[in-house]
């Protein structure tokens, strides 16, 4: 589910250029809910967005490929385990094994670069 983008600043991602149609994700890391784990960003008919790696069906990593989410048709995003597939606008599940759709993650693009933004369960990680 999309969510409304957070009164918060923006974390530097990727240029806008990184990210092409139904294209190879950009792959980032956040803290969610205490834990650190992946996340991704794709572009999908013009609009970026953002996901936990993490299918519903079960919490792992979905790209069969690094970084390639998107199936053959390059209008839905697929886990490799079980072939849950996801509105890529949405994150909300399609068909396949998914119990409910991917965590969002808000993202905003200027001037040409890509930021996403943190939110109570979702934060940047500290180096
Ligand atoms: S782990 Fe993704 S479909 Fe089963």
């Amino acid at each position: 589910m999309q969510i409304p983008v957070p009164d918060t600043p923006g974390i530097a991602l990727c240029n806008s250029t990184d990210l092409l149609d139904s294209g190879l994700a950009v792959p980032f890391d956040v803290i969610y809910c205490g834990q650190t784990c992946y996340a991704f960003a794709i572009r999908y008919a013009g609009k970026a967005y953002a996901y936990l790696n993490r299918c519903s069906h079960v919490p792992m990593e979905m790209d069969y490929q690094p970084n390639r989410f998107f199936d053959l048709t390059g209008h839905w995003l697929i886990c490799a385990t079980h072939g849950a597939m996801y509105s890529p606008q949405t994150g909300m599940c399609r068909t396949g094994p998914c119990r409910g759709g991917l965590v969002s993650i808000a993202l905003t693009e200027s001037d040409g670069v890509v930021h996403w933004h943190t939110s109570p369960h979702l934060q940047s990680v500290v180096f």
